[in-house]
């Protein structure tokens, strides 16, 4: 009886520590400081995300269109990237990830 009780309780703290990781994506509370991202970007394939993904709500001219009439341009590339990597309110999280999201944030910085 003794046995079962404890391997329950181990059980319970397994599962305990699987959510908590689970819960807390790698990339939360990423700083500037913590980026390294290029100084060049391809403009055409930046181009081809943003309209891909980031232009229905922030238009193709990041001038902002209907679910965010502000512009997001005069940001630095790592503000841009921090909020591409981490969704911003209501913005999602990674729609767009890795090298193209780089390219994507030096890019607009630049705009
Ligand atoms: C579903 C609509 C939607 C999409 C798609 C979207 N955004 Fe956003 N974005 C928002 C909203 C809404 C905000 C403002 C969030 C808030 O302040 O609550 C925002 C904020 C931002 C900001 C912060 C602006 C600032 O002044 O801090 C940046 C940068 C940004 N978005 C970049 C992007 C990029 C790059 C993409 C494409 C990968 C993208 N967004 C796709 C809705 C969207």
């Amino acid at each position: 009886m003794k046995k079962i009780f404890f391997a329950l309780l181990a059980g319970t703290f397994l599962l305990t520590a699987c959510g908590e990781t689970q819960s807390e994506p790698a990339t939360e509370g990423l700083k500037p400081e913590d980026i390294t991202l290029p100084d060049t970007y391809d403009a055409a394939l930046a181009e081809a995300t943003n309209k891909r993904s980031c232009a229905g709500c922030h238009g193709v001219d990041l001038q902002g269109a209907g679910a965010y009439p502000q512009p997001i341009t005069g940001l630095t590339k790592e503000e841009v990237y921090i909020a591409i990597v981490e969704g911003v309110g209501r913005m999602p999280a990674n729609m767009v990830t890795g090298e193209e999201a780089e390219n994507l944030a030096v890019w607009i910085a630049a705009q």
